[in-house]
């Protein structure tokens, strides 16, 4: 399973690189709206810093809600970084958009996926990542983990080479859960990535263990 880190602020990603299990970036408008970053020149200069703290794929989202703007968009935003995957809304221009990109061998991550039908579309269309949302899912009581469980199944139905991005991460137990079910990606915000690594035990355990080295050790 690969981790992405969901954000825009490259402290917190190159925290995230620095354990050494960081895949990849995912950005959106909200998150590069959140750290300050505004206009064309401010943001390609943001992709392009976190490009270069990651090997790993890196999503930057369109902003074009037409066909020929998205693929006008993807063209600049594909000369930043080799790494940059373009990001692109599911709608009736963003597929027809994300079939042309992949058909010019330009990485996709298909965005704002809620239904099994959508992630479908995705797949048909050649996207190179599917990105279902599951916490804004949950947030509306319906069950954004099934979700992934059913395109999981229907991806290995036929074979499709697209990737499930499980997004939109809360917690914790949605990284656990997304992997339990075979997402292949997870793109989780710092603090639930981090929280992976604590247990009580653990730390119980690690006192004991000092406390009696320091009996024969003082
Ligand atoms: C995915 O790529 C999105 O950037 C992100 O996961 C959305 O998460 P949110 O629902 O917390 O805004």
């Amino acid at each position: 399973m690969k981790f992405f880190i969901d954000t825009a602020n490259l402290k917190e990603i190159e925290e995230a690189a620095s354990l050494g299990i960081l895949d990849g970036v995912t950005t959106n408008p909200s998150l590069m709206a959140k750290e300050g970053i505004g206009g064309k020149a401010m943001i390609f200069d943001h992709y392009k810093a976190i490009c270069d703290l990651v090997d790993g794929p890196v999503s930057a989202e369109v902003i074009s809600t037409d066909f020929d703007g998205m693929i006008r968009e993807a063209f600049e935003l594909r000369e930043i970084a080799d790494n940059i995957v373009v990001k692109i809304p599911m709608t009736h221009a963003g597929i027809k958009a994300i079939k042309y990109l992949s058909d010019h061998d330009i990485n996709t991550n298909c965005t704002l996926v809620f239904s099994q039908g959508q992630a479908l579309m995705a797949a048909k269309a050649g996207a190179t990542f599917v990105s279902p949302f599951i916490g804004r899912l949950d947030d509306i009581s319906s069950d954004g983990i099934q979700l992934i469980a059913d395109i999981r199944l229907i991806y290995d139905n036929y074979g499709f080479d697209t990737q499930i991005l499980a997004a939109s991460i809360r917690h914790p137990m949605h990284i656990i859960e997304s992997a339990k079910i075979g997402a292949d990606v997870v793109t989780s915000p710092l603090k639930p990535l981090l929280a992976l690594l604590n247990h009580p035990l653990t730390d119980k355990g690690l006192e004991k263990f000092l406390a009696d080295y320091r009996k024969n050790n003082p």
